[in-house]
């Protein structure tokens, strides 16, 4: 069968085209990338936050609700009798014509009706505190039209979790202010809150509600509101209850006519003495200036101009002509995209995280460095010192901190014993990418306490030798409460469901559990921090100090030699203790025994530790790494990825955790959890199968999937997901939890480094694709630390692996790194 589409890709123009409103799920985008954010859903549902969408939400989103992806930014119009929306929803009167188009932090929605159309274009501007709202109506038939417009906003009572929940003060506080066509929200302003917002439009008004039951009708739907089907808004005023914002617009339009209405949904902060212009009045003045700079048409395409012009720049530092279509579109753009929304927004704001939850994680947030640290190298150097910045003193680290306060979360605390790990990974990435050695001299504290800096570079040697200070009785890693599978909780011990599996430690002491996920992941670290540690050595003999970081060129190579010991034991003790015959064993268990092997009757293997020793090319020689991969292969792999372990749990193991406790196929328990594929399809190119690497990638590379499964993966298709359910699971191929994923660093560190094989490294560009036999030449483009180099890969005789020759600008040069040169270059690869 042959499954229904709901939409395409639109390449030249950067978009997804979305031509059905009844999407399997609402598929969404994102505006903003700086302080002000939107989520919007293809029928404009979702909501705007300030910085943070628990504590300073401005508008308000009811999860899970019924109908799903209720609320939003509504426009209402009202021709003759007919009520519609240009989204189709709430009204979902049937449309003439309906599409949506998701772009680079913009969404554009038109719908038409009955002979009129409208076209909303919603972004938020660069360097702007508002969400514009371009809409542009057109009469396409031929009798004018006198149309009623209602806009809709329901405000969020600035924290996103009491105002679900504290309704004896909640339905008592909302105020409001009206100032021509400007509806003003300043709940709590009058005490601590310092704040508001608004939301206006670039015309007169004949009419508006802020109060929502006046507008709507306390018995009615958001598809039915009282005040649009009578064509007569009420001019409510909000005391208390749920303030809003809806504006009323008498709008005609003769045959042909167009007209453009701009509304503008803005934030505004004032200093503690400048709050009033007069006694409960709130100072308007940045607000106006705020509404002036978006109230002409003009002004707002020139906005608009400037934020795709930014998108230019961040996408033209790396881009790929390969002649396939589906995998340019994903390395050119939405991959990129994606990348850059999980930074903005790490596992916050999505359709599956409700902003309110959790913090940024410290090793979530080491691993989406890799996905824009290319795009904005000064914005990840940021991000590293807030990170190391909650490392406590022996290595170990607070698995999450807040980002307003950027203080590590005490409620989750440490004690996850790959976190530190992920430390070297994240620096290494910013410094091959800029060249920037400074970053290691940065002092920066333990636990954020002033007085305690140590610099970079210690914080990294510490991480390291948390793991070698943290070894059990088979010389590997003791895992803690959990690795970078939050849900193999091994000494956790839980009967109650009330425990939280992250936090609740039963069996502490005495245990034996340890990881070869993290065994696997200190090899591939502790190699990169060796190699580091020689260019430190470089460095250090080449500057005028004669050090770097305080040290020089001995103690780097010193330094260097302990950690290749540590290195080359870790790798003993995983071939030792760690191989189980065809593939390499997940864990030791609290008491010493095996997870992952062929011992055991369900979970016999997982992908983490199959991932991550190849990766590490533990017993490549050996031949262990092809055996681990053909393994993996054939007993993880299915239509829609490799699934996380084989075969799943069907109990409850109190000696597991979490990962017992899913049903079959889900999440951590064999569900298809995609930011683990990249380990594999890594390994794969460490080991030179092009073929299966590229097979494995194009399972779970999303414009494969749309091309196959809209309906059946439901989710967005122009962007991973978490997870997709396994091939135990009841509904293999459904999608869930998509955007905010660490899959979308690893897509992209994994095609752009691994398969097309353009590597930052600290002396340049290193050249080692891993292709399919199917690629006979790509071509990449790729701006790197000042210069541009224009890279074309030639593969006539269709290798896997292996470069013949690189000639940079018509010369040959030595081994495969282009070395760095500012201006142009034109290099010419042959396989
Ligand atoms: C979630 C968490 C991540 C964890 C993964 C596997 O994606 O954000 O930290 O590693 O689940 O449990
Ligand atoms: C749950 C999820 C896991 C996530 C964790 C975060 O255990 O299964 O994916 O990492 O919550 O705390």
């Amino acid at each position: 069968m042959v499954e229904k589409k709901y939409g395409h890709f639109d390449d030249a123009n950067r978009e997804y085209v979305i031509t059905d409103p009844k999407t399997p799920w609402p598929w969404i985008n994102y505006l903003g990338n700086e302080d002000f954010f939107s989520l919007i859903s293809n029928t404009a549902g979702g909501y705007s936050f300030y910085k943070d969408a628990k504590f300073r939400r401005l508008t308000r989103y009811r999860y899970n609700g019924v109908p799903m992806d209720n609320g939003g930014r509504y426009f209402y119009i009202k021709d003759g009798d007919t009520v519609w929306n240009p989204g189709w929803k709430p009204c979902k009167t049937p449309l003439d014509s309906y599409e949506c188009r998701h772009g680079m932090n913009y969404t554009r929605i038109t719908g038409s009706k009955n002979g009129v159309e409208a076209s909303v274009l919603f972004f938020v501007p660069l360097h702007t505190w508002a969400e514009v709202q371009k809409m542009t109506l057109k009469n396409l038939s031929h009798e004018a039209k006198a149309l009623k417009v209602f806009s809709f906003a329901e405000w969020c009572l600035w924290n996103a979790a009491t105002d679900m929940e504290n309704f004896q003060r909640n339905f008592s506080t909302g105020e409001v202010e009206i100032e021509g066509s400007t509806l003003y929200h300043k709940t709590e302003y009058r005490e601590r809150r310092n704040h508001y917002a608004f939301y206006t439009v670039n015309t007169e008004i004949q009419g508006y509600d802020t109060d929502r039951e006046s507008f709507i009708g306390l018995y009615n739907e958001f598809a039915e509101p009282e005040a649009v089907l009578e064509g007569k808004p009420r001019n409510s005023f909000a005391h208390g209850w749920s303030p809003i914002a809806s504006h009323y617009i008498e709008v005609t339009l003769k045959p042909g006519e167009s007209r453009d209405l701009i509304f503008l949904l803005g934030y505004v902060e004032n200093e503690q003495d400048k709050k009033f212009s007069a006694k409960k009045v709130i100072n308007k003045e940045k607000a106006h200036q705020l509404i002036n700079k978006f109230d002409t048409t003009e002004k707002v395409d020139a906005a608009f101009a400037e934020l795709n012009q930014y998108w230019d720049n961040l996408l033209n530092i790396f881009t790929v002509k390969s002649g396939n279509d589906k995998l340019d579109r994903m390395v050119n753009i939405w991959n990129q995209y994606q990348c850059m929304i999980t930074f903005c927004m790490s596992r916050s704001a999505s359709f599956f995280e409700s902003g309110i939850g959790r913090g940024m994680g410290f090793r979530d947030s080491n691993q989406d460095l890799v996905g824009f640290v290319h795009q904005i190298p000064t914005r990840a150097r940021q991000r590293i010192i807030d990170i190391a910045s909650t490392q406590f003193p022996d290595g170990g680290c607070y698995h999450q901190y807040q980002p307003l306060t950027k203080r590590g979360n005490n409620d989750i605390g440490g004690g996850f014993n790959d976190d530190p790990c992920w430390l070297i990974f994240g620096t290494v990435a910013y410094i091959k990418e800029t060249g920037d050695f400074s970053i290691l001299s940065e002092q920066v504290p333990f636990d954020n306490q002033p007085g305690s800096e140590v610099s970079l570079f210690e914080h990294l040697k510490i991480s390291m030798n948390h793991v070698i200070n943290n070894l059990g009785p088979h010389k590997l890693p003791l895992i803690g409460r959990a690795d970078w599978n939050d849900c193999l909780n091994l000494n956790c011990f839980s009967w109650d469901p009330n425990e939280s599996f992250q936090t609740t430690e039963n069996k502490g002491e005495g245990s034996k559990a340890e990881s070869l996920m993290i065994a696997g992941l200190f090899v591939v670290t502790g190699k990169d921090y060796v190699a580091l540690c020689k260019q430190l050595a470089k460095e250090a003999a080449n500057s005028h100090e004669g050090t770097i970081a305080g040290l020089a060129e001995e103690d780097y190579l010193v330094e260097a030699e302990r950690m290749q010991q540590a290195v080359d034991e870790m790798n003993e003790a995983v071939k030792q203790h760690g191989w189980d015959g065809e593939w390499v064993l997940r864990a030791y268990d609290f008491f010493g025994n095996k997870i992952g092997s062929n011992e055991n009757e369900e979970g016999k293997i997982f992908i983490e530790s199959q991932g991550w020793c190849t990766m590490a090319g533990i017993g490549l020689e050996e031949g262990l790494c092809a055996k681990a991969l053909d393994s993996a292969k054939e007993r993880l792999e299915c239509e829609h990825g490799m699934v996380l372990n084989n075969p799943a749990y069907t109990t409850y193991h109190v000696e597991m955790g979490e990962i017992s406790s899913y049903p079959e196929g889900y999440k951590e328990n064999a569900g298809i959890f995609c930011h683990n594929n990249p380990w594999v399809i890594i390994g794969e190119t460490v080991a030179g199968r092009g073929n299966d690497a590229w097979n494995h990638y194009t399972k779970i590379l999303p414009s494969y999937v749309e091309e196959k499964y809209q309906t059946l993966h439901k989710v967005e298709p122009y962007v991973n997901c978490q997870m997709v359910a396994g091939k135990d699971a009841a509904k293999p191929g459904e999608g869930k939890n998509s955007w905010l994923t660490g899959t979308a660093a690893w897509m992209w560190y994994t095609v752009s480094e691994f398969i097309l094989g353009i590597k930052p490294d600290y002396e340049g560009l290193n050249i080692d694709p891993c292709l399919p036999s199917t690629a006979h030449e790509y071509e990449v483009t790729r701006k790197f630390r000042g210069g541009e180099y224009h890279i074309i890969v030639k593969n006539p005789e269709g290798r896997e692996k292996g470069v013949k020759q690189i000639t940079v600008d018509g010369k040959t040069i030595d081994g495969t790194i282009i070395p760095c040169q500012k201006g142009k270059h034109e290099v010419i690869v042959e396989m």
